[in-house]
């Protein structure tokens, strides 16, 4: 693969770790963060990585929770929602109501990942994820240094200019674990309910809330300034 972006990442990478200490990788154990977790252990050991836990991942992504934290050796903290948020949202949109409403799937969203992503963003100077333009026309635009004005830092998105080809070559030719559902048609992987496999020829996120137009797919981790 194209060894100028696995440099760039890194370049960057060293920089956020020596210009913006304290820095936190937002890790969701997909793809492209599993890059990012291999690149960070090599190059930017110092760099804190956080997941947050919905309550609704998919087992096979604990399962990789498990092997990365036997391949890594570095620590990954796990933010829960605050149940009190969770049990407020099903008494307003009931059991699984993120099916019935856009609306409703935000809430579930917020309380779920929009949340604890505030908790894990306190007193950070930056953030780190692993976005990339070519995911999804909502992500067409995205910068590699964005000043993220929703939650006061800045935000850095190393892979922005990786295809999907880059990202599985780096992870082959590294051996880098990853999700055993990208092998079985799920390229993109979020809560268990809210992710299915893709037929072939479908876009990458269309099995992502794919009762959705593709402009509202996005959960509000990610708000544009
Ligand atoms: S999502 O907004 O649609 O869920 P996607 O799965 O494409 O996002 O992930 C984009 C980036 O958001 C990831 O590379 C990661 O940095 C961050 N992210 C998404 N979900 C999580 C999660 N559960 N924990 C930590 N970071 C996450
Ligand atoms: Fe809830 Fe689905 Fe959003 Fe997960 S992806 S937080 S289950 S609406």
């Amino acid at each position: 693969m194209n060894n100028t972006k696995i440099d760039n990442a890194i370049a960057l990478l060293k920089r956020i770790e020596t210009d913006f200490s304290p820095a936190a990788f937002a890790n969701s154990l997909g793809a492209e963060d599993m890059v990012l977790t291999d690149l960070i252990a090599k190059a930017a050991p110092t760099i804190e990585s956080f997941s947050l836990d919905t309550g609704r991942l998919p087992e096979e992504t604990h399962k990789l929770m498990r092997k990365l934290s036997e391949r890594y050796p570095l620590p990954i903290r796990v933010y829960f929602p605050d149940s009190r948020d969770v049990e407020a949202d099903l008494a307003a949109h009931g059991f699984n109501g993120f099916y019935d409403s856009v609306e409703a799937r935000k809430a579930c969203c917020h309380a779920r990942k929009v949340l604890p992503l505030k908790r894990a963003l306190t007193d950070k100077k930056a953030w780190i994820t692993g976005l990339r333009r070519d995911q999804a026309p909502t992500r067409a635009d995205l910068a590699e240094q964005q000043d993220d004005v929703e939650n006061g830092l800045v935000k850095f998105n190393p892979l922005i200019d990786w295809s999907e080809t880059d990202v599985w070559n780096y992870i082959r030719e590294h051996n880098v674990p990853y999700n055993k559902l990208h092998d079985r048609s799920y390229p993109s992987i979020g809560c268990a309910p809210c992710t299915r496999a893709i037929a072939s020829g479908e876009d990458i996120r269309a099995g992502r809330w794919w009762w959705e137009r593709p402009d509202q797919k996005e959960c509000g981790l990610h708000r544009r300034n």
